[in-house]
């Protein structure tokens, strides 16, 4: 049984969504496939699975209750550690195959799963990556209710909805730093600021409020204003010290060319978020810089079986 998953991006509030405050994301045209089938021994890509390599997979494979060994086979079309969610999309490709076996395919349950799966390896880790890919679309994921909602999901005492919203198309560049950041570590990098510093949680909140004010431009499609809160965010994820040498280098070289542009998803390196206004003067810019670039769209699909 073959899935196909999108990756994603985070529009708005990563790493404040661990503590609650509200997130934008969006699932996008980038795709990774998990294809299972039953096997005499569990295997991952025609070896026997290493915890080391394949934390996301076995858990993933645990956590769905999936009693006979399986052989499953990884394909992605983007790199692990880019801020892409690639973890993310793995793990609910993942539980998305081996529930299709079982008889008990469906996305809300994908989801949960998933979700349990990156918290138990992370360690610490909010739904919004597992539940953007399975879903597709626009994500909003929120401690207050939402309209339109999907699903909810409760963990340590945080609630988070996870609902729809309708964003205007965008066109948008993923510049990939080449970094690989470790969402785990940066996650407890992030708590460990917070937890240390008075002011910590008021960086928390104030990425909470972008959030908020994000939502009606990102429905009318507001591109200056949508552009003016990415940068006060990719700020505050400075702040929380999450940023890095290469990805500063270019924000501030894409900027001039460009409505707003920020760090996307854990970072530590990973990738930057780009909202174009002169396109091809930042393409140029960044193949000038040798950095590998990605123009991507939304995808609005989530999680599908293949076969
Ligand atoms: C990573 O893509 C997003 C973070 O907010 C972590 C999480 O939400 O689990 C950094």
């Amino acid at each position: 049984m073959k899935s196909r998953t999108p990756a994603k991006v985070i529009l708005f509030g990563e790493h404040a969504v661990v503590y609650g405050e509200p997130a934008l994301a969006m699932a996008i045209n980038l795709y990774s496939t998990v294809d299972i089938e039953k096997s005499d021994e569990l295997l991952i890509d025609n070896s026997p699975p290493d915890r080391k390599y394949h934390s996301f997979i076995l858990t993933a494979y645990e956590k769905s209750g999936f009693a006979l060994p399986v052989h499953i086979r990884v394909r992605s079309s983007f790199s692990p550690s880019s801020g892409l969610g690639s973890s993310a999309s793995v793990t609910v490709g993942t539980v998305s195959s081996l529930l299709a076996i079982s008889g008990r395919w469906s996305k809300e349950e994908i989801a949960r799963i998933a979700f349990e799966t990156e918290y138990s390896v992370q360690g610490r880790a909010s739904p919004t990556d597992t539940s953007t890919v399975t879903s597709g679309g626009g994500i909003i994921i929120s401690r207050n209710d939402v309209e339109s909602r999907l699903w909810r999901i409760e963990k340590n005492g945080i609630e988070w909805n996870v609902g729809r919203i309708d964003i205007k198309p965008l066109e948008l560049i993923v510049a990939s730093s080449g970094i690989r950041g470790s969402t785990a570590l940066l996650v407890s990098k992030v708590n460990s600021f917070v937890s240390r510093n008075r002011f910590g949680m008021d960086v928390i909140r104030e990425i909470g409020e972008i959030s908020r004010s994000a939502i009606t431009p990102l429905m009318d499609g507001d591109l200056e204003t949508i552009g003016e809160l990415m940068v006060r965010n990719n700020k505050l994820l400075n702040i929380l010290g999450v940023g890095h040498e290469l990805t500063t280098r270019i924000i501030d070289s894409v900027l001039p060319y460009s409505y707003g542009a920020k760090i996307t998803g854990a970072g530590g390196g990973g990738s930057v978020l780009i909202l174009p206004r002169e396109r091809d003067a930042i393409i140029e810019k960044l193949e000038s810089m040798g950095i590998k670039y990605f123009r991507v769209s939304m995808d609005r699909e989530g999680v599908t079986l293949l076969k």
